[in-house]
């Protein structure tokens, strides 16, 4: 496995592979097994595989994590080395956005609602490392995470937008065995609060039971949800959407595919997640 930091040593052993299929898996580190499923997917469907780890300054808001957000770089590359991956992309905020950086990349009307609305800026910073990311490595397929199901609607639009000949391939939600997703955000939790994060996944898997059993009434299914995340005093509810799988459109009555996503607060810790119904 090759680690660089420089743009440059990257290419380089890109264009040495270059009639190889290439798959990405972009990330931020302090890797988990979801992490590690996009690995393994990108390494079934690709001759070489590459990884980014880049805690990304531009996706976070002024009142967040960037300064705390978990790193550990040497356990990382002990993983991706355990999993035959063959690059590794390790830059420096310099080497991303070098002083007197100046482009960014939007992507209009998706980004408006849920983790936009609540993180201004947010998919302006992840479209433009994502596009940084893609130049980098001008891999064939990336893989992202159906956790982010937001973000994996925003940079699919992105890519086929800016006619990236590139697949975006999103895949399934690891969760732990109490069904919490897994996130890299969760080693912020204390063993208390641990126990409570799981009251977020069995509210999205209750709203899917009623859905299987034949509601259709969007604010229903938002009901059983508020009643269970307020069942619990430490969890405050962000927001709650039923909105149309691609277009995130917000619907009241549900017919076809359909992401119901939460956010909520577990004390300062923000943790989304959502269900596919219909
Ligand atoms: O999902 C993430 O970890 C990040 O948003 C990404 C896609 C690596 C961009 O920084």
């Amino acid at each position: 496995m090759k680690v660089f930091r420089h743009i440059s040593q990257i290419r380089e052993v890109r264009l040495q592979n270059d009639n190889c299929s290439w798959g990405l898996v972009p990330t931020m580190g302090f890797l988990h097994e979801g992490h590690l499923s996009l690995v393994r997917r990108a390494k079934s469907e690709n001759d070489r595989t590459g990884v980014s780890i880049f805690v990304n300054p531009t996706q976070f808001g002024a009142n967040e994590d960037l300064s705390s957000y978990p790193r550990d770089l040497e356990k990382d590359l002990a993983l991706l080395e355990k999993e035959g991956v063959d690059l590794v992309w390790t830059p420096e905020p310099d080497d991303v956005y070098p002083p007197g950086y100046r482009t960014y990349v939007t992507v209009d009307e998706l980004t408006d609602g849920l983790e936009g609305a609540s993180r201004p800026g947010h998919f302006r910073g992840v479209c433009t490392v994502v596009t940084k990311i893609y130049n980098v490595f001008q891999p064939h397929r990336a893989y992202f995470g159906q956790k982010d199901a937001q973000q994996a609607a925003v940079i699919s639009k992105m890519t086929k937008d800016l006619d990236f000949n590139i697949e975006v391939i999103v895949c399934p939600t690891v969760r732990e065995p109490d069904g919490l997703a897994m996130s890299s955000r969760n080693s912020y939790l204390s063993p208390d609060q641990r126990k409570v994060a799981s009251t977020i996944y069995k509210s999205l898997s209750a709203a899917k039971e009623l859905y299987d059993n034949g509601e259709r009434n969007a604010e229903t299914l938002k009901n059983i949800v508020k009643e269970i995340i307020s069942g619990e005093s430490s969890l405050r509810l962000d927001y709650i959407s039923t909105a149309v799988y691609d277009s995130l459109e917000e619907r009241e009555h549900l017919n076809g595919k359909t992401l119901m996503s939460i956010a909520s607060y577990l004390g300062k810790v923000r943790l989304i997640d959502n269900i596919i119904i219909g």
